[in-house]
């Protein structure tokens, strides 16, 4: 099977896959990942194929749908890749990339090896960033039965991937918790500049989400 096909096919499985999920890992979601994965790839000069497979498929088992089990996505992804035929490498480096994108807790790090890892890493954080991401941080926390606010539980800095894993916080708190914290960890320069529009849109959303809690606007 030539790449196109290889893509099309893969596209068309996740799409299958994904279509109607409403907790934000959804196929739009992917498909926005795949399309600023690939420019920023363009940007860094990173392999395309890799960076197109691993955006379209980081998301096929997530672990948070899985019982935190890290390894569901990779064993999906590598399942589905062999049965296209992919060769053994691309394989390694896409399910490389699944296993180790996303994020753990705010004293965990997730260091990326490779470019094509880090720019999938950056545009999967740019989605879960701005007016996007705080609709997705909404509709991931409703699903989870979250509470959108407490002021009465203070945020959490996770020091282990099972802390930040079992944690049942409010989803304000996931912004101090991930979502504020994402625009310094970008890997590239592309995807930093991106990152610091979004993160400020956060913030005034924030600002004003407690403003108008307190009645003061
Ligand atoms: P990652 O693999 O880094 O978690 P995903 O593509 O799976 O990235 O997307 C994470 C999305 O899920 C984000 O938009 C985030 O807001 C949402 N999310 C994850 N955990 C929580 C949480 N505890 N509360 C609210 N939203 C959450
Ligand atoms: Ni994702």
């Amino acid at each position: 099977m030539d790449q196109t096909a290889i893509i099309e096919r893969t596209v068309e499985f996740v799409r299958d896959s994904l279509s109607g999920e409403a907790t934000g890992h959804d196929w739009w979601h992917v498909d926005r990942v795949r399309a600023l994965a690939c420019r920023l790839g363009r940007e860094e000069g990173a392999d395309l194929l890799v960076v197109e497979l691993a955006a379209l498929l980081h998301d096929i088992a997530d672990w948070k749908f899985h019982q935190g089990d890290l390894e569901a996505g990779p064993r999906a992804a590598a399942a589905w890749l062999e049965s296209c035929q992919v060769e053994a490498g691309v394989v390694a480096q896409v399910c490389e990339i699944i296993g180790s994108v996303s994020f753990k807790g705010a004293q965990v790090a997730t260091p990326m090896a490779t470019l094509e890892g880090q720019v999938v890493q950056d545009a999967d954080r740019l989605d879960a960033l701005g007016a996007v991401g705080i609709a997705r941080a909404f509709a991931y926390g409703g699903h989870r039965q979250r509470e959108i606010h407490s002021p009465d539980v203070a945020p959490e800095s996770h020091d282990s991937f099972a802390a930040y894993r079992d944690s049942n916080s409010t989803t304000i708190n996931h912004f101090h918790e991930k979502l504020l914290l994402l625009a310094d960890r970008m890997n590239t320069s592309a995807a930093r500049r991106l990152a610091h529009g979004r993160d400020s849109y956060m913030r005034s959303f924030l600002k004003r989400f407690h403003s108008e809690w307190e009645g003061e606007s």
